[in-house]
């Protein structure tokens, strides 16, 4: 097993949340918290977290979105799709959204994270610092994404090409209590983002 740090003890910032608030953005106030956009491979994760982190930004929210495509690139370059390894992408992603939240920003995670138990987990790393955490379902059924494919990876996937795929041959353990349910069909980015604008306004995230 590999040797952990012992002797370590948490160091206070002498900067208190108020007080980063009253600097940040143009519409002051601390706002930091996380969206999580969990879904199938092509729900419409990213796309969503994107127009809503320009719609953030536009409005002077600062606002920062963390992408499975992206952070598997840099970070977590190390990490795969088998059951620990995404249980690992999870943790390690949790752990900088709350550095991102804590730092007064709206941070937006796009990840699969297909299995239940990973997600609370993220929850909890955000409510162990009392910062708020909202779990959105991007709720578009597989036999959707399959017909996007927009990456291609479904057809791979059920040539065997790619193994280990979320909803082919993994499962994708759906969120029971999420805090939001966005449904792709039938509506545009446009309309599914400010139902999340609409979520942040009713829980005074933002105005
Ligand atoms: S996870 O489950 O949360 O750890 O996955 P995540 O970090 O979000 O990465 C998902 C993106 O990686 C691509 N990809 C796969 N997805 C699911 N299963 C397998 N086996 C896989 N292999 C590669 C794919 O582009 C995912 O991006 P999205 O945007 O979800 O399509
Ligand atoms: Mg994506």
């Amino acid at each position: 097993c590999m040797q952990v740090a012992t002797n370590v003890t948490e160091q206070k910032h002498h900067v208190s949340r108020a007080k980063r608030g009253q600097i940040l953005g143009h519409l002051r106030g601390f706002r930091g918290c996380t969206v999580w956009f969990t879904g199938l491979s092509g729900a419409g994760k990213t796309s969503i977290a994107f127009e809503l982190e320009a719609y953030l930004i536009q409005h002077g929210i600062p606002a920062y979105g963390l992408d499975g495509d992206n952070m598997r690139t840099g970070l977590n370059k190390d990490l795969g799709f088998s059951k620990r390894d995404r249980e690992e992408n999870i943790r390690r992603v949790a752990e900088v959204a709350k550095l991102f939240a804590d730092a007064g920003q709206i941070c937006l995670c796009s990840f699969v994270s297909p299995f239940a138990e990973d997600r609370e987990l993220a929850r909890r790393i955000h409510r162990d610092s009392d910062l708020p955490f909202f779990e959105v379902f991007v709720d578009t059924p597989l036999i959707i994404c399959e017909q996007r494919d927009t990456k291609g990876l479904y057809q791979k996937a059920r040539q065997g090409a790619i193994k280990g795929f979320t909803g082919i041959d993994q499962p994708y353990e759906k969120p029971e209590h999420p805090d939001l349910v966005v449904k792709t069909i039938d509506s545009t980015v446009e309309e599914s983002t400010l139902h999340v604008v609409e979520m942040l306004q009713e829980n005074g995230i933002i105005p």
